[in-house]
């Protein structure tokens, strides 16, 4: 081929329909799809026309209304994460409903204050409970599904960590960061242990989200100072971050399993 048909060639490869991306009878599971960073994740994967098992604790009416709009027998699924056997019964009763899962995505999360004021009976509470949902569960959810994964031969898991497992978070909210760092840690050693049994494992991380957990950050340390750290005019909406996770899960990813993606508008870059 000479280099005048090679270019030829090029302008008209089908590159760019491989980026057309459809989860039609995909099943995923998005814990914490109800608000926030989750609930972008659900829309942006509905409008792939996946089959979205949408996990909420508290937010039924967002979760069901958000399962309705998504279609394809899309539907809510109640569990608080910070108890065990309810994490245990989450991955049942998804894989009773649908039969099968092509894609975990560990997104429900949380974060306290804490300060060296605090009775110490407290602060422990503090720290089990942020570790409890932010890691324990979703360490919980990769065990019950790998199994399945690997029966399938096939299964993506989307890990929602965050900058602060790389560059560390204010002290007040040092559990939170410890939980973070963890979660990376057990994606990749899922990416590297199951890799050969066609499990790939990513990580998300975003910096500051705006969502009910950063307007916490807000109403404490001010717009001001999280606008200073970034490099981008605007703060990062639930919107910038769904669609990485869509591509990670679409399968065109697989290659950067055990991989971190960062979506901080700068603020930490590395
Ligand atoms: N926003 C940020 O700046 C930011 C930055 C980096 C990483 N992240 C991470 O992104 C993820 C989503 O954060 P977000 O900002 O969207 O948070 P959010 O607006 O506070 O929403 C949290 C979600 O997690 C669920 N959840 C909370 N506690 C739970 C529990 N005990 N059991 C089950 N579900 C629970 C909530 O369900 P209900 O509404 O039903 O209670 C909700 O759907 C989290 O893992 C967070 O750490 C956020």
């Amino acid at each position: 081929m000479s280099i005048r048909e090679g270019s030829a060639a090029r302008q008209h490869s089908p590159i760019l329909k491989t980026m057309h991306i459809s989860l039609k009878d995909k099943v995923v599971l998005v814990t914490g799809g109800s608000r926030g960073i989750g609930k972008a994740i659900v829309e942006q994967l509905a409008a792939a026309d996946a089959t979205i098992a949408v996990h909420y604790r508290a937010s039924q009416a967002s979760a069901e209304h958000l399962a309705e709009r998504a279609g394809n027998d899309s539907r809510a699924f109640q569990a608080n994460l910070v108890k065990a056997p309810e994490v245990q019964e989450l991955a049942s009763a998804v894989l009773a409903a649908y039969g099968r899962l092509d894609v975990l995505v560990n997104n429900a999360g949380l974060s306290f204050f804490e300060s060296p004021d605090q009775r110490e009976s407290e602060w422990l509470s503090l720290w089990q409970t942020t570790l409890q949902v932010n890691l324990v569960a979703a360490a919980h959810l990769c065990r019950a599904f790998i199994p399945h994964f690997i029966r399938q031969g096939d299964g993506r898991i989307v890990n929602i960590a965050s900058r602060a497992a790389f560059r560390g978070d204010v002290p007040a909210y040092m559990a939170y960061a410890a939980s973070k760092g963890g979660m990376v840690a057990m994606s990749r050693t899922i990416a590297r242990g199951y890799g050969k049994q066609g499990i790939k494992s990513f990580v998300v991380a975003p910096g500051f989200t705006h969502t009910d957990m950063a307007q916490k950050f807000i109403d404490q340390y001010g717009e001001e100072l999280v606008m200073k750290g970034i490099a981008l005019n605007k703060l990062t909406e639930p919107k910038d971050v769904a669609p990485t996770v869509l591509f990670l899960a679409s399968g065109l990813m697989d290659h950067a399993t055990g991989c971190t993606i960062d979506i901080n508008a700068g603020s930490y870059v590395r």
